[in-house]
């Protein structure tokens, strides 16, 4: 399969020429001066000759058609043999035209425009010179003081495992040499970088064989399975070791098991790093661990360049281990096209023609109204046009609603709540804005300004959050909490005794005390995207009818987390009924149940399930069951429900959870109308890894639960005989 390759390039390259394509360099060492190249990580002299760069492999974060093809340009002219340069980024929700985050994105359990909103990063991403995205990030979230929960679609592997396949469709299409609007994707972080221990990012984590296999792999291996080029390795330790130095689970699982043999580049230094977690003495063992697990790529540092020569010199390291790095670098070079055009799909006229166009952010907007949930009204929501509204708070007038991963995004031309609102409503004049307070700041006069707007107001609408930065890479928090500020705000606002709303935007499941029980409506509009505002403001005023179902609980309090629906019953469930019985699995000063819980989500329609049935109480390996259920909307507007199947198997080899997803449809309803939703059910689904790892079904008895949200079911009971 590279044999050419071997014989056109690799046969021809010295020693140094192969290792520097290993190197990942970041964009100030093109010269690029200024802001706008991506430094996400710790920066560091790296110290390497021109030679070392004119041979190097790959570059992060450079984007613009103009500056890639002069970078490349320079390149290919100093390189010995015209290897072009591989330019890589982090297009996470969006290249200029910023979609919702991707926990905003799993909420809206609509697989299409998730793969929509990737083939529209993905097509501003090319255009504008990039070959490669470092995602989608699937790693399987549960605590919500990790900032990075933001990045993911949330606590559920199988809807995690769904929205990975549908990011990889859309970021790569079907043909990516043909197909110059793509870029190739790199699923990350692997693996299982979200159990960090705190919520802390960077922590340690650790688990069993089984519960990495049974719930933090799947996703991963969907997005490989669905064809994603790349994938990166994640900080953390996995079974003691840094994964990035990880022979049995980057040689062994990836590559042997699973039969990977696309590109591995480590996280941001990673390598290096493998010596602060003390699994190398120093950089040259870092080196030889990494390159020994398999890793292709280092990230910004020189561990490679600086140690694999003398590796190979004392033969550590054998040539043909750099050899097979080098061709896995040059198929997915030729894969994209970049020896027959090294410029690929950089193009500055089509540059300006559709980057951040009408059509993406109308894409933009439409997803943005799919992703936000309706998490409370007691008859506040929708705004009538004619109502005096005051809306109030840090975000009612805020561009910092593009989350942390939005690096070319703009906050300047992202749509504001505000002015979107006084546009939707009647009349401008209708909409009085305040900032109230800071993001954690409460000033007298902000305050009494705030009072003065409220005070001729019927409504009052709060737009209240985290500021970008307090979520995201390096932006864990053990206090999930609003800032107390805002809470001041909220209670001071409340003291009027008018309609009170919130809307949120932050990039975790929060702590809604002071703010769930205080509101007589709360809309969750996590970071919304570039236009945000817009799709906002037609959900408050009823223009569109929200339908985001949550994709991560929201916990009662942090004293909770871990919480997670797909949990197992423990040897003393808490009953349903009050028990006085202190010997259970309880608090004794908060519930056990999440304050909203997976799939959860409001509607201003109702919806109405009738007729769960099961098509036979028994199932077998040849036989599956339909499962079967009527939703009807009971109330005066069309509305979207996302029907919700889970399964429980009721007694196993190994426990298991008390639900677990297995498949959902979201049906499109008018007032009146019903839908008879039918879900079949294959024996596949029942299989789980057993002690000794492997993947079957166990014949016994399981419940089916059909229903609006991982609470809201109905049930019935089959066997697998
Ligand atoms: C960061 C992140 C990773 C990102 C990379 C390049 O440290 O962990 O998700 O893709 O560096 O920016």
């Amino acid at each position: 399969m590279t044999e050419h390759l071997y014989n056109k390039y690799v046969q021809h390259m010295t020693l140094e020429e192969k290792i520097a394509q290993l190197l990942q360099l970041a964009a100030p060492f093109y010269d690029e001066p200024g802001d706008d190249s991506e430094i996400t990580g710790p920066m560091e002299e790296l110290g390497i000759d021109s030679n070392t760069k004119r041979a190097a492999g790959s570059v992060l974060g450079i984007a613009g058609a103009e500056k890639m093809m002069a970078v490349q340009k320079e390149h290919l002219a100093g390189n010995r043999l015209g290897i072009p340069l591989l330019f890589m980024a982090d297009i996470v929700h969006g290249f200029k035209t910023i979609f919702p985050i991707p926990l905003a994105i799993g909420c809206s359990w609509d697989l299409k425009l998730a793969e929509q909103s990737a083939e529209i990063a993905a097509r501003e991403a090319a255009v504008s010179g990039l070959h490669v995205t470092f995602a989608p990030m699937v790693d399987l979230v549960r605590d919500a003081r990790w900032g990075r929960v933001m990045e993911s679609t949330g606590e559920d592997t199988y809807l995690n495992a769904e929205f990975g396949k549908a990011f990889v469709q859309g970021f790569q299409g079907d043909n990516l040499k043909d197909d110059k609007s793509r870029v190739a994707a790199c699923v990350k972080h692997f693996a299982a970088y979200g159990l960090a221990e705190g919520g802390r990012d960077y922590n340690t984590v650790d688990l069993s064989e089984r519960q990495l296999r049974e719930y933090y792999l799947p996703a991963y291996k969907a997005a490989i399975d669905a064809g994603a080029e790349m994938v990166m390795t994640s900080f953390n330790i996995v079974n003691g070791i840094p994964a990035t130095a990880n022979q049995r689970l980057m040689r062994g699982l990836l590559r042997d098991e699973w039969g990977f043999d696309g590109v591995v580049i480590s996280d941001w230094a990673a390598i290096k790093e493998v010596i602060a977690h003390g699994a190398a003495e120093d950089d040259k063992e870092a080196a030889f661990k990494a390159i020994h697990s398999g890793v292709d790529i280092d990230m910004m540092t020189t561990s490679y360049v600086n140690h694999l020569p003398e590796l190979v010199a004392e033969g550590l390291v054998d040539e043909a281990m750099i050899d097979e790095a080098v061709l896995r670098i040059l198929k997915l070079k030729e894969k994209l096209g970049l020896f027959e055009n090294p410029m690929r799909g950089a193009d500055p006229e089509l540059e300006q023609q559709i980057v951040f166009c009408q059509e993406h952010r109308q894409v933009s907007q439409r997803l943005a109204e799919k992703s936000s949930v309706l998490l409370k009204n007691e008859n506040v929501l929708p705004l009538q046009a004619d109502q005096r509204v005051a809306l109030i708070g840090p975000f009612a007038d805020s561009g910092d609603i593009l989350g942390w991963w939005s690096w070319t995004g703009s906050k300047e031309t992202a749509v504001k709540l505000g002015e979107s609102m006084q546009k939707v409503s009647g009349d401008p004049g209708n909409v009085v804005i305040a900032k109230g307070c800071g993001i954690d700041t409460l000033s007298e006069s902000d305050l009494a300004e705030a009072l003065d707007a409220a005070s001729a107001a019927e409504v009052i609408v709060l737009a209240l959050g985290e500021a970008s930065d307090m979520s995201g890479e390096g932006g864990s928090r053990s206090d999930i909490r609003l800032p107390e500020a805002q809470l001041e705000l909220v209670r001071e606002m409340k003291k009027l005794g008018k309609p009170l709303a919130v809307v949120l935007f932050n990039g975790r499941p929060l702590d809604l005390h002071g703010i769930f029980d205080v509101a007589d409506a709360v809309l969750e509009a996590w970071f919304p995207g570039s236009e945000g505002g817009a799709a906002l403001a037609d959900i408050l005023y009823g223009k569109v009818n929200p339908s985001g179902r949550l994709s991560m609980s929201f916990p009662y309090s942090v004293g909770q987390i871990p919480v997670y629906y797909n949990a197992y019953s423990t040897g003393r469930p808490k009953p349903e009924e009050e028990t006085d019985n202190r010997y259970i699995s309880q608090y004794i000063d908060i519930p056990n149940e999440p304050l909203l819980p997976f799939g959860f989500g409001l509607s201003y329609t109702t919806f109405a399930y009738a007729d769960f049935s099961l098509s036979s109480d028994t199932m077998t390996a040849t036989r599956p069951l339909e499962a079967k259920v009527t939703v009807t909307n009971t109330g005066s507007q069309a509305g979207t429900e996302t029907v919700q199947l889970y399964i429980r198997d009721m007694s196993g080899e190994t426990v298991r959870p008390v639900k677990e997803l297995k498949d959902f449809r979201q049906v499109q309803l008018s007032p009146g109308e019903s839908r008879e939703v039918v879900f079949h059910i294959e024996e596949s689904q029942l299989c789980y890894h057993h002690s000794d790892l492997s993947y079957t079904s166990d014949p016994g008895r399981f419940t089916v639960y059909v229903g609006a949200s991982s609470r809201d079911t109905q049930s019935a009971m089959f066997r697998l005989v």
